[in-house]
């Protein structure tokens, strides 16, 4: 096997979700973010929409990002639901990060949404091995509270948030991935 083969393989099986809570306090440097972003564009795309957007976010502005994510929480969960702890989480984590990208896809309507949908997602695994490369650590962030953040982000009418990419240094060992076998899922047919 080739050199490209066996570091691709090591970066893609290595890499793992590392969550705010193992983030040491240590900045990323502003060139290395911009060097995770550009694996982002080399994304397949068809009919070259490019519908990745992102909205980096450092400094205070990661202070706002928990604070918004804390309003749009007390906004609409329902009282009796409200768990102070939950609401404090948000502050925390955005805090504990050294950056936050903010996932936005822009829908050129030329295609279905999933097609646009999927060219982002395999931009953010672009950012992700790109990310474990430089032994950053980096997780996909979902919580259902993003589809509030339209207005904090100032997205377009044709633009949506799809999740919040964490990241931050830390000291975690290589994980093991927790994967049933692939044999379970994939079905050859040669006749
Ligand atoms: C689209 C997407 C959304 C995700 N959303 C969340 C999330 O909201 N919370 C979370 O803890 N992990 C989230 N994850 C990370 C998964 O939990 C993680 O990938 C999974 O546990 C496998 O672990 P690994 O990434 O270390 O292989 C998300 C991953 C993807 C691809």
């Amino acid at each position: 096997m080739n050199n490209d083969f066996e570091v691709l393989k090591k970066l893609i099986q290595n890499r793992r979700s590392v969550f705010p809570a193992d983030y040491i306090a240590k900045e990323i440097e502003e060139d290395l973010i911009e060097q995770i972003l550009e694996s982002a564009n080399y994304a397949p795309t068809h009919k070259l929409t490019q519908p990745w957007r992102f909205t980096v976010l450092t400094g205070k502005a990661k202070s706002k990002l928990g604070v918004a994510l804390g309003e749009i929480y007390k906004a609409t969960v329902p009282a009796e639901k409200f768990l102070q702890k939950k609401f404090d989480s948000f502050a925390q984590k955005t805090d504990q990060a050294a950056c936050i990208l903010a996932i936005n896809i822009k829908f050129s309507g030329k295609l279905p949404d999933w097609e646009e949908i999927a060219a982002t997602a395999c931009a953010v695994q672009n950012m992700a091995l790109t990310a474990e490369a430089l032994s950053i650590g980096a997780y996909w962030s979902s919580p259902p509270l993003i589809s509030g953040l339209g207005e904090f982000l100032g997205l377009k009418e044709d633009e949506k948030c799809y999740g919040l990419f964490y990241m931050g240094y830390h000291n975690n060992e290589a994980g093991t991935a927790n994967r049933t076998p692939m044999s379970e899922k994939v079905t050859w047919m040669r006749d």
